[in-house]
């Protein structure tokens, strides 16, 4: 475990192991050859860039991908050298912090390059990533003729590699989806068209975490793997169809700051919302909705102490909540919000189910002010 300093009772725990063994297992699942990239944007989907860039590179993964270039200098700044992709748009004024940086870039528009171009003369050469819009609809090139006419002016001018080509599925998660093929399509004829201009891109990408568990055979010489390399799977449908075993890496724990007995009648929290049927006890949790800790969490959400699922009590404040215990316990206890405890385990998955999201949303949105400490 890291021993980084914080002086509060809830933290996050990130097991690094089972960052390294999902992307193994990836490895294992996918062609000969076929590298993966590591998808850390968002400060690691929750769980935190650094650490989860070290972890993966030390499992196999080759490149590192993030969706703005501040994400990509702050990992150069910590130290890593590994090469990094930029997923979304960079603005060209700054394409030469990404030479300075040796920091790749995702290009789909030409007077992108123009400036870009101008703005970099004399610097080092610029990885780019031409982006195809095969049906996503948000960024990338769509068209045969725009398409050549990029992928050529790129190859022309010296301040750029054309390293990669990509696009992304839109419905890879979704097992009874025609778009998939249809987009496997239109990125195949892209690259012809690419390949029609001359230039010869080493990097070649459409898998995401789902393409990627789904047709490991068919995506070309890199991958994209984001939420599973965090041991969750892209949806609940392929959840019941995984190739590969996910373990999830992040659990959320806090303690009992304070524990009263309640008598019927007296009521919890904001708006009195919760009426004390018995006497009952009551704990204060030390962590709310400024932690990521949302509100619509407490409506037939559940916690986890000393093995026992417990339900909140009232509503849940800026920075802290209350849960009915099932005795009386003292201040300190331990309890688990996300994560195992004994037979009882509340998931990542189970949450987003509870409030109508996706996986993804639940440790994206579990706030800095939750120290995340690392099980190495
Ligand atoms: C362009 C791109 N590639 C790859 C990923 C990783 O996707 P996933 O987390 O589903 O593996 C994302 C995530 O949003 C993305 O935007």
């Amino acid at each position: 475990m890291d021993t980084r300093e914080f002086y509060r009772d809830t933290w996050a725990e990130v097991d690094l192991s089972c960052i390294r063994d999902n992307i193994r297992s990836f490895s294992g699942l996918l062609a000969d050859g076929t590298e993966i990239m590591a998808v850390v944007k968002a400060d690691g989907y929750g769980h935190g860039a650094l650490p989860v860039a070290l972890a993966s590179l030390d499992a196999g993964a080759s490149y590192l991908a993030v969706a703005l270039l501040d994400e990509a200098l702050s990992l150069r700044q910590q130290g890593i050298e590994a090469p990094i992709l930029v997923l979304g748009r960079t603005r060209p004024e700054d394409a030469p912090l990404a030479a300075e940086y040796h920091i790749s870039l995702t290009v789909f528009q030409e007077d992108w390059v123009e400036v870009a171009s101008a703005r970099l003369q004399g610097q080092e050469k610029v990885n780019l990533h031409l982006k195809i819009d095969t049906g996503m609809g948000r960024i990338g090139t769509r068209e045969e003729e725009e398409t050549k006419r990029l992928a050529l002016r790129i190859e022309n001018d010296p301040q750029f590699c054309l390293e990669g080509v990509f696009t992304h599925f839109a419905t890879a998660d979704e097992l009874e989806s025609d778009l998939v093929d249809k987009q496997f399509q239109r990125f195949d004829k892209s690259l012809e068209w690419v390949r029609q201009t001359g230039a010869s891109p080493s990097l070649v990408h459409c898998g995401n975490s789902a393409a990627s568990l789904r047709f490991p055979e068919r995506l070309f010489n890199i991958v994209r793997i984001g939420i599973s390399m965090y041991g969750l799977a892209p949806s609940p449908e392929l959840k019941s169809v995984l190739p590969i075993p996910l373990k999830e890496a992040f659990s959320l724990h806090t303690r009992l700051v304070h524990v009263k007995k309640v008598q019927p009648g007296d009521t919890i929290s904001y708006g009195a919302a919760y009426t004390a049927k018995e006497e009952e006890w009551i704990g204060t949790l030390p962590i709310g909705y400024a932690d990521g800790w949302m509100r619509r969490y407490a409506e037939n959400g559940h916690a986890l102490v000393r093995g026992e699922r417990v339900p909140f009590a009232g509503r849940i404040c800026m920075d802290q909540c209350m849960i009915r215990l099932p005795y009386e316990m003292e201040a300190g206890e331990l309890v688990t919000l996300i994560g195992r405890q004994g037979d009882e385990k509340i998931a990542i998955d189970d949450l987003a189910a509870q409030i109508g999201t996706i996986n993804y949303e639940i440790p994206c949105l579990i706030t800095g002010r939750v120290p995340r400490i690392y099980k190495k």
